[in-house]
């Protein structure tokens, strides 16, 4: 077993470094916010993020965990040193270096022991050439010290089983000594292991990251078309899974992807790419489509109705996917400030999301409209003109197709992730729009359309 510190208590470092005790590691986490380790301390995670805490108390109270803003003391004697600070989007769309530069040049002047460095923030191909020369420039004692690269393929929300069980581990080093002391670390995990060098699996990170964007815009694309032409995107996607070439994964419709990954690390590649007089132009086409696809629903609610000004407008899910209580990236970010530009009355409802998006817009007057938040769906559908459905909670699934037209002063729903069968809907006698989707009408108005057409 070997002495592991982490750099970071985000998703990434937190996550690895509590499955790493799990396997019987002995690990302590560094975080430079002295409140949040407390917390930690206490069992309390940071995050949210199913299965977490359990583990985090659990081996704690094992003595194989430990968290400390004290970074010489975590790093001093550390056989490896796993760097998970975040690399954010820069306006130019390039990754945001600094973090891991602090971290590393920490790491240069504490460690006393040879240590190995590993990156799992997602870097630029070449970072890590980088990190090791900056490393050497300023390392303070005479040991042997290496940089890998181990990008992390974790999603939000199951990112404990997607670690314990990941599909593969990827190890990207330049020499013997450290490629074998990661595949010892790694070993207890017993998962497959691909090992290649450090720009390879730096490449390998964006390429799957980017790949399964490329396949989000793609559905949505399609989707798109489908509306034109009357095909049904569910019924098409349903019918390309079955070829494995294709996969069932990641062919869901819908307002588009957000996140932490796919945005950034779509736009980052771009700018690679960029960098070296490459023009990446699947990338560039699926930023673009995703960029269109997000107000997609707004722009079908405004050729619907004249306005929303006045309008009580309930909001079904504000987080960028269900299972987790980040908003970044997330479509709801878009559309709110767009309805309530038009002086919209938002009844808002997520079941965790809902705090942090108040941070954002605070509860009351906002603009030309308002926004108030509630604890359960029915409050937000009652008396209200017009829904949508911006994430696929459960609590949000678990509303039956009735619920809209008996709460709703006029059944109106636009869902952006397509939760409800059209037939049910045309059944509940609710006007029903989706992506790719032959929209549903209420039965009154397919009359008046009759009626006008007798009338011509
Ligand atoms: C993603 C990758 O899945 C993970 O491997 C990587 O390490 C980080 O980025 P995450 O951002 O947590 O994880 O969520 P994911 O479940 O992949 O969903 C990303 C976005 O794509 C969400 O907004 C989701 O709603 C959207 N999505 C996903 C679709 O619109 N359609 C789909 O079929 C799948």
């Amino acid at each position: 077993m070997f002495k592991i510190a982490v750099a970071g208590t985000g998703y990434v470092g937190l996550v690895a470094g509590v499955c790493f005790a799990e396997i019987g590691h002995q690990v302590t986490c560094v975080d430079i916010d002295e409140n949040k380790v407390n917390l930690m301390k206490s069992g309390i995670s940071p995050i949210y993020e199913t299965g977490l805490e359990e583990l985090m108390q659990k081996n704690y109270a094992a003595g194989r965990l430990d968290y400390t803003t004290d970074y010489r003391e975590a790093y001093r004697d550390a056989d490896a040193i796993f760097i998970g600070v975040g690399t954010p989007e820069q306006p130019d769309g390039s990754a945001n270096l600094s973090y891991i530069a602090t971290v590393v040049r920490q790491i240069a002047e504490t460690i006393e022991k040879d240590c190995l460095v590993v990156v799992k923030s997602t870097v630029p191909v070449g970072t890590n050439d980088k990190v090791e020369q900056f490393i050497q420039d300023f390392l303070v004692n005479d040991v042997k010290v290496e940089v890998a690269s181990n990008p992390e393929f974790l999603a939000q929300g199951s990112a404990v089983k997607d670690t314990l069980e990941a599909a593969r581990i990827i190890i990207g080093t330049e020499s013997k000594w450290a490629e074998e002391l990661l595949m010892k670390i790694y070993e207890p995990f017993n998962l497959p292991i691909v090992s290649v060098n450090r720009r390879s699996a730096e490449m390998i990170k964006y390429a799957s990251n980017d790949f399964l964007a490329l396949k989000i815009s793609y559905m949505n694309d399609i989707a798109n078309l489908c509306e034109l032409v009357g095909a049904d995107i569910q019924d098409v996607a349903q019918g390309m899974s079955f070829d494995e070439r294709i996969g069932s994964k990641f062919l869901n419709a819908g307002i588009g992807y957000g996140g932490s990954c796919f945005p950034k690390d779509t736009k980052a590649l771009e700018y690679l790419a960029k960098q070296h007089g490459y023009a990446l132009r699947t990338i560039k086409a699926a930023i673009d489509v995703n960029d269109d696809q997000k107000t997609m629903l707004y722009k079908k609610a405004s050729k619907r109705l004249i306005t929303f000004n006045g309008l009580k407008v309930a909001v079904l899910g504000l987080t960028f996917k269900p299972g987790t209580d980040d908003l970044r990236e997330a479509p709801s970010l878009e559309n709110v400030p767009l309805l309530l530009e038009q002086g919209a009355d938002i009844y808002a409802y997520d079941p965790v999301g809902a705090d942090n998006f108040a941070k954002v817009y605070p509860e009351g007057k906002n603009g030309r409209g308002t926004i108030t938040y509630v604890d359960n769906v029915e409050a937000a559908l009652d008396n209200a003109n017009v829904c949508f459905i911006f994430t696929e909670w459960g609590e949000i699934k678990a509303v039956a197709p009735e619920t809209y037209k008996k709460c709703m002063r006029t059944p109106l729903v636009f869902d952006g992730r397509n939760i409800y069968a059209i037939e049910a809907m045309k059944e509940a006698g609710v006007e029903y729009h989706s992506i790719g989707r032959e929209a549903v009408q209420r039965e009154s108005q397919k009359e008046s359309k009759n009626l006008d057409i007798q009338a011509s």
